[in-house]
């Protein structure tokens, strides 16, 4: 599972340089821009909206909006590690509440959070394609099924054990 990685505040410029280049002149760039600062940074810094909005020829607002609009988008940087657990119909009935609750108690870090160490954020998510086989979970970008509270508790440690 390959895990966040922080950036220079030079190097997210960069980055965020380059992939504003890549888009330029394209019709529609904007979401596809958004996913890409996000999937190499692990977040869209907020200082990156204006940047983006003037290569876009758009408002700082309409950008900010867009990135509000979808939960999928953060603009804080995210834990080392991504925990995200499904919270879509198949999951839900299968106890993907009761492992939320405990996935915040045994983090000690409620959803949308960061934990104090910065070694995981956790998020709710809405169907990785594993509804048969629920309640389904995401380590960064591995995916886990049929995940107990110990297999959750066994998946936070080997994570743990590669910061
Ligand atoms: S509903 Fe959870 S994986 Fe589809």
């Amino acid at each position: 599972m390959s895990a966040v990685l922080k950036k220079s505040p030079l190097e997210v410029q960069r980055t965020i340089h380059e992939i504003l280049e890549h888009h330029a002149g394209v019709q529609g760039a904007l979401l596809p821009i958004l996913h890409s600062i996000q999937d190499v940074l692990g977040y869209i810094p907020a200082d990156s909206v204006s940047d983006i909005a003037s290569a876009l020829n758009l408002s700082r607002a309409e950008v900010h909006g867009v990135i509000t609009y979808y939960h999928h988008f953060r603009m804080t940087m995210p834990g080392q590690h991504i925990v995200k657990i499904c919270r879509a119909e198949a999951c839900q009935s299968m106890g993907a509440d009761a492992l939320m609750a405990h996935a915040e108690k045994h983090l000690c870090c409620p959803a949308h959070h960061t934990t104090e160490d910065g070694v995981f954020s956790l998020e709710a998510t809405y169907c990785l394609g594993l509804c048969a086989s629920s309640p389904a979970i995401s380590i960064n970008d591995e995916v886990h099924a049929r995940v107990s509270t110990s297999d959750f508790n066994a998946l936070i440690a080997e994570a743990r054990g590669q910061t």
